[in-house]
């Protein structure tokens, strides 16, 4: 299953539309039935309108009724495998909870994290 989420990650980077920072992101969000929702970073000439290909992800599947994740696939290409930014993992915990954060790159190195250790002391409803 993880392989299939990371095949999905990385076709899912070929779409990434980068031509400023050229720098191609791809996103697989899986939920809890095994669907996957695929996302890349979607730039635009205003730099600051750019969306990052995991919240494009998470925003497919929440758009479409889903509303519980298992884990997601993030594709980049570097060494020093790419995790989400901050502005990314706060929409992911909000709509995914401590799910399982897979970092790839298309060499087939990889690395699992749980999204509460990339982003301790989480914002959310807890607090309002
Ligand atoms: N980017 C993502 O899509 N996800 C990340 O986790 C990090 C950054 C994108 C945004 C921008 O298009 C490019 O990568 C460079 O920051």
């Amino acid at each position: 299953m993880t392989d299939r989420l990371i095949a999905a990650a990385l076709a899912a980077r070929e779409h990434a539309f980068a031509p400023y920072s050229r720098f191609q992101v791809g996103a697989a969000l899986e939920d809890a039935d095994g669907r996957i929702h695929t996302g890349c970073n979607v730039e635009n000439a205003s730099y600051g309108l750019t969306m990052c290909a995991e919240r494009v992800a998470v925003f497919k599947a929440v758009s479409e009724g889903v509303r519980q994740f298992r884990r997601m696939a993030v594709a980049a290409e570097s060494d020093v495998l790419t995790p989400p930014c901050g502005a990314c993992r706060q929409i992911l915990w909000e709509f995914c909870g401590n799910i399982e954060i897979v970092l790839v790159n298309p060499r087939g190195q990889a690395e699992s994290y749980r999204l509460q250790d990339l982003y301790p002391k989480p914002f959310d409803v807890s607090y309002l």
